[in-house]
């Protein structure tokens, strides 16, 4: 029996229908928002978006009605970059930082990504799932029903392929979608101190094929970056990592300009990501290599910082830019789309619907599912989300809000106030 959905009466639908590729320039702009509309879902995939009283007219029996009220409706968020496998949280180096340590201070005796890594490192799998679970339904509740997600805070192989099996038993047990990404070069792990050479061997040779060969991941990422890994290396992991096949993402030039986006436009990565430093030359060698970055506000906000990278310059230099949350325990502990909605319209100045644009279907496409997810379009999966305001734009304004009135992927309701047993508003 095909199990249908219909979503009627929503004040509008934000499609962001458009060119099946990713979104530069003015296209940005352009959500293709229908109003007074809704949707029909059968089997899990979007079949019709039209006025309300077509999909009203196409209603049988096995179609679940759902009246959105005046409401908007929304593609789930895709977040194409975030560390959501982690045990504990750095809340005690929150507390030095508010009293004035820096992040580079803390990380250069030991704390930092390392001390993450310790207690990911003593964790179980079942431990990890748990924890994982937790985020997985914050996610769902703030409106993302993608999330890329990336190891990282094992450095070893053992501890890393824990961690992408716990992505994998994620994307399984949880309504949230996953995307993998394997990054072993995070950081040096200190067994390894004075002899970094040796830990770039053991991911060339051991984990990186390894993960390949399990199909843990779809993408390798590293964080090049002074003191972390030198462009060189990078250039190492990341042309080992094309050798198996796998993806590439970059973390560039997030602390200091250390050549990241000139490297990741060197070779082609997917994205490169971050870029709080990139300058002109980086900008116009991204645009060239057709690389898309994906910027990271709330890292910034969270380090204190307020050097926001220049989404401006991208978007002028033809770039097809993207927004993610970048959660994380240390640099961004939020998994919260609104809230980059909010620090990209608010800081980068990006219009209301460049943001959207960049954290749906820029987004998707950064991951290889642009044909799949990131609008919403017949044929595409129905991974939709109603928010609890009349005008999108009330997405970017109105801050620290969990706007989601119902989400929904495979339309199937997975959040919402219904489900949380409260009778919708
Ligand atoms: O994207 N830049 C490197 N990695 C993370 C931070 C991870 C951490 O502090 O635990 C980031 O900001
Ligand atoms: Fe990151």
């Amino acid at each position: 029996m095909v199990q249908s959905l219909a979503i009627i009466n929503c004040g509008q639908v934000v499609t962001v229908a458009g060119p099946k590729r990713p979104r530069i320039g003015v296209e940005l702009q352009e959500l293709s928002v229908i109003n007074d509309a809704g949707v029909l879902v059968r089997d899990g995939i979007i079949s019709r978006v039209s006025p309300s009283d077509e999909i009203e007219s196409l209603l049988d029996a096995n179609t679940t009605l759902v009246d959105a009220g005046g409401r908007v409706l929304l593609p789930g968020f895709v977040d194409a970059h975030a560390h959501p496998v982690f045990a504990g949280t750095r809340v005690a180096e929150f507390e030095e930082r508010a009293a004035g340590a820096t992040y580079q201070e803390i990380s250069a005796r030991g704390g930092g990504i390392q001390s993450t890594v310790n207690r990911t490192r003593e964790a179980s799998l079942d431990e990890l799932v748990t924890a994982g679970r937790r985020y997985a339904q914050w996610f769902l509740r703030t409106g993302t029903t993608t999330v890329e997600a990336k190891s990282g805070y094992g450095l070893s192989l053992q501890d890393e392929i824990k961690i992408l099996r716990a992505i994998k038993r994620l994307g399984v047990e949880t309504p949230l979608r996953y995307v993998p990404t394997f990054l072993g070069a995070h950081s040096v792990p200190p067994e390894y101190r004075g002899r970094r050479d040796a830990y770039v061997a053991l991911l060339i040779e051991e984990m990186i094929p390894r993960v390949a060969e399990e199909k843990l991941a779809e993408y390798c990422d590293v964080f090049c970056e002074e003191r972390v890994f030198s462009t060189d290396e990078s250039w190492k992991i990341l042309s080992a990592a094309r050798c198996h096949g796998l993806g590439l993402r970059m973390h560039a030039d997030q602390l200091t300009l250390s050549g990241g986006a000139k490297l990741a436009a060197e070779l082609g990565t997917v994205t490169a990501d971050h870029l709080e430093q990139t300058d002109d030359d980086g900008i116009r060698a991204l645009a060239a290599a057709g690389v898309q970055p994906i910027l990271l506000p709330g890292s910034v906000y969270a380090l204190g910082s307020s050097h926001y990278p220049a989404a401006r310059a991208m978007i002028e230099a033809g770039l097809a830019v993207v927004l993610a949350t970048d959660f994380n325990p240390g640099s961004s502990p939020t998994p919260s789309m609104p809230m980059i909605l909010s620090l990209a319209c608010t800081h980068m100045k990006m219009s209301p619907q460049e943001a959207i644009s960049a954290c749906t279907i820029n987004a998707a496409y950064s991951l290889n599912r642009g044909d799949q997810i990131g609008s919403i379009e017949e044929g595409k999966i129905a991974d939709l989300v109603i928010h609890d305001c009349n005008d999108y734009r009330e997405l970017c304004y109105f801050f620290g809000l969990e706007s989601p009135w119902q989400v929904y992927t495979r339309g199937l309701a997975v959040v919402g106030a219904a489900l949380r047993g409260r009778p919708p508003s």
